[in-house]
């Protein structure tokens, strides 16, 4: 893990919903994983004081993107910097995605700010399905962003306007309904209310899967215990287990563990 001052080689939005950074950098490049993630410096004055979490996009030799929404205070100064301004960026952190499932179908479920890391999966992997539940289609990620996935691309959007009408889980009824349940295995990011209706469908239908938690992060390295996942073998940090769990390894609120 580095902690590199990088300076930005673009900045720039792609669409109504996501913003695109570049930069290079080595260390920060070398043998990065889907799933992992950078933890930004935005501005070395004090507000934002902390620093805050990005996956990695896409990884070229020592190029690095991520893509990011805008959210709140932090992510608005992040889209105002212009290319050649500097930003500290520390990473590579955290764990992937499993690499390789054998025997069964892939099917990646994304929404939101969860889009760009199962992007990165499925641009390096062998993926069956990559299913993107967004609001409407003005979020709809460019073509051009998904060149390179092999996987069917199934959207959906809250308003009809692009894919199919309605959330991203109903996508993923029908394709566990084509391919059956057993024969499955889902790897999720994006909002927790979506994430907790993909797991609840893979608990009704047994379907084993990995989950990227979203926590909010302070430090990055496991030393202020601010983004605590609870698991059955107790509370741990997100930033250093994760934030790619097995299902199986996340006790949700009003679950018994
Ligand atoms: C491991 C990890 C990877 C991430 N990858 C990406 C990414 O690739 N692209 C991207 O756009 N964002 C990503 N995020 C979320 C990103 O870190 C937050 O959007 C960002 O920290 C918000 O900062 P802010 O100062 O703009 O907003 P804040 O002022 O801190 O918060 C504004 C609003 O955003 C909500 N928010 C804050 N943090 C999160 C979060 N982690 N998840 C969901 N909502 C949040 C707050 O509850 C609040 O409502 C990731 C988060 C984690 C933990
Ligand atoms: S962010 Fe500090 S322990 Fe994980």
């Amino acid at each position: 893990m580095y902690d590199e001052s990088v300076t930005i080689l673009d900045n720039r939005k792609i669409n109504e919903k996501y913003y695109k950074l570049t930069f290079r950098c080595d260390r920060l490049a070398r043998g990065v994983k889907p799933g992992q993630f950078m933890h930004f410096q935005i501005t070395p004055a004090l507000d934002p004081f902390l620093r805050r979490p990005f996956s990695y996009y896409r990884v070229h030799s020592n190029r690095v993107e991520i893509l990011y929404e805008i959210l709140g205070k932090g992510t608005g100064i992040l889209a105002g910097l212009k290319t050649g301004a500097s930003l500290k960026v520390m990473g590579p952190l955290g764990c992937e995605f499993t690499p390789k499932i054998k025997g069964k179908k892939r099917v990646l479920v994304a929404g939101g700010v969860g889009v760009p890391p199962l992007v990165f999966l499925a641009e390096h992997e062998k993926i069956d399905y990559l299913l993107i539940g967004t609001k409407s289609r003005k979020e709809v990620l460019p073509k051009k962003e998904l060149a390179k996935v092999k996987a069917e691309i199934l959207y959906s959007t809250n308003d009809g306007s692009y894919g199919e009408k309605g959330f991203v889980t109903a996508l993923l009824e029908e394709v566990i309904a084509k391919e059956g349940a057993e024969n499955i295995f889902i790897q999720t990011c994006g909002p927790t209310v979506m994430m907790n209706a993909v797991m609840d469908i893979a608990a009704r239908e047994g379907i084993e899967g990995e989950a990227s938690m979203e926590e909010s992060m302070a430090c990055g390295v496991g030393a202020c215990l601010g983004c605590m996942v609870r698991t059955p073998k107790g509370w741990v940090p997100s930033c250093i287990e994760g934030p790619v769990f097995r299902f199986s390894q996340i006790v949700r609120k009003g679950c018994i563990a």
